[in-house]
């Protein structure tokens, strides 16, 4: 039986940083108070000009040439990402045509920060099924020009980065993707949201004035649902297949704030240890933080061949999900 394995990962992130003691002299916050809510210490800013896709090509770069793979051999490219470089085309179809990669169609999805783990979901749909062979999965943000410098509720959270991964199938059946889970809850949409710039209320002086077209939060609605649904996904991943919390060994998550990752490992009984945390250099970067976390898990050695990985993300929708595959 064919089953889908990552065959490549790769990340990039902009080399400006922005440190919190930067922050204290934009808005009223300290070190100390985002240090301790969540667990972040700096962020990376892209550079005047720099885009989007720009991001998503060197992290592709990367993941292409770890799997061995050239852009012209991928059939298809899924680019997760709330920040295109522009609303239409799609972010996906730029980063085709940057990556010279001409036999692969392409487009892009909407899950927030759960929009790689998604991603992975539907490429492993389409590796099953022979439909294609090689996959890129991009998680692309370019927050910081999402965010509103002036609200220190959202501000100093976000950063801009990039992460990918080559999906294609394997044989072996002591490896890859095991089974993916999805969910999505709507009602939850106004907890986190961008209200400005949609056909609700299309750009305008008003929307512009109103900073509306900027991301907008409910930073305590969000925590608590984060830790509710999240032990819940990675539950519902291990029952579904006859495994026990013991038999991870490395949880990949979205780091949206390092409290939510260590309540919702607590609450499972995960060791913090099993986690690859990079929060503290890099911020929240939405769908770009799991794949991110992956790469840098993996080019550490940390993963070894058969190892349980469970992965876990989530965003606004609210939408959200978990993953198990064996490295
Ligand atoms: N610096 C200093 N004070 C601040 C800051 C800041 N940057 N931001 C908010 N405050 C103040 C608030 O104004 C409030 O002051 P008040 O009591 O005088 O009104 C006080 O701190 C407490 O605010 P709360 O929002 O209640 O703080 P809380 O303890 O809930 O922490 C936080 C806020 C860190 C945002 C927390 O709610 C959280 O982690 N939520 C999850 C949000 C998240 O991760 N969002 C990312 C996107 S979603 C995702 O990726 C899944």
């Amino acid at each position: 039986m064919i089953s889908t394995h990552i065959l490549g990962t790769g990340a990039y992130a902009p080399k400006r940083i922005l440190t919190n003691q930067d922050l204290e002299n934009m808005v009223a916050t300290t070190d100390a108070w985002i240090s301790e809510r969540t667990g972040i210490k700096e962020r990376r800013i892209a550079a005047e000009g720099e885009v989007t896709s720009d991001m998503a090509v060197i992290a592709a770069r990367h993941a292409l040439a770890m799997a061995g793979c050239k852009a012209e051999d991928l059939d298809m490219i899924l680019v997760a990402t709330i920040s295109a470089d522009m609303p239409l085309p799609s972010c996906a179809v730029i980063v085709q045509a940057k990556l010279g990669a001409t036999r692969a169609f392409a487009f892009d999805l909407s899950a927030a920060c759960a929009g790689s783990l998604f991603g992975l979901s539907i490429a492993d749909q389409f590796i099953r099924t022979g439909k294609a062979k090689r996959i890129l999965v991009v998680g692309a943000e370019l927050l910081s020009r999402l965010v509103d410098w002036t609200d220190r509720n959202t501000c100093v959270l976000f950063g801009d980065a990039a992460g990918a991964m080559v999906v294609g199938p394997t044989s072996d059946p002591g490896r890859g993707l095991i089974s993916t889970h999805l969910h999505s809850d709507g009602t939850a949409a106004g907890i986190l949201s961008i209200p400005g710039g949609g056909s609700q209320h299309p750009q305008s002086e008003d929307v512009l004035a109103r900073n509306m077209h900027k991301i907008t939060m409910n930073g305590r609605e969000i925590y608590k649902f984060a830790v509710r649904v999240l032990p819940q996904a990675i539950l519902e991943a291990l029952e579904a297949n006859g495994l026990k919390v013991g038999d991870i060994d490395h949880i990949v998550s979205h780091q949206a704030n390092a409290r939510i990752v260590e309540s919702v490992l607590e609450r499972l009984d995960i060791p913090l240890e099993k986690c690859w945390l990079n929060l503290d250099r890099y911020g929240n970067t939405s769908s770009a933080s799991l794949p991110i976390s992956l790469d840098e898990a993996n080019r550490a050695g940390r993963l070894k061949k058969g190892d349980l990985i469970a992965m876990m993300a989530i965003g606004a929708g609210m939408a959200w999900g978990s993953a198990l595959m064996r490295w």
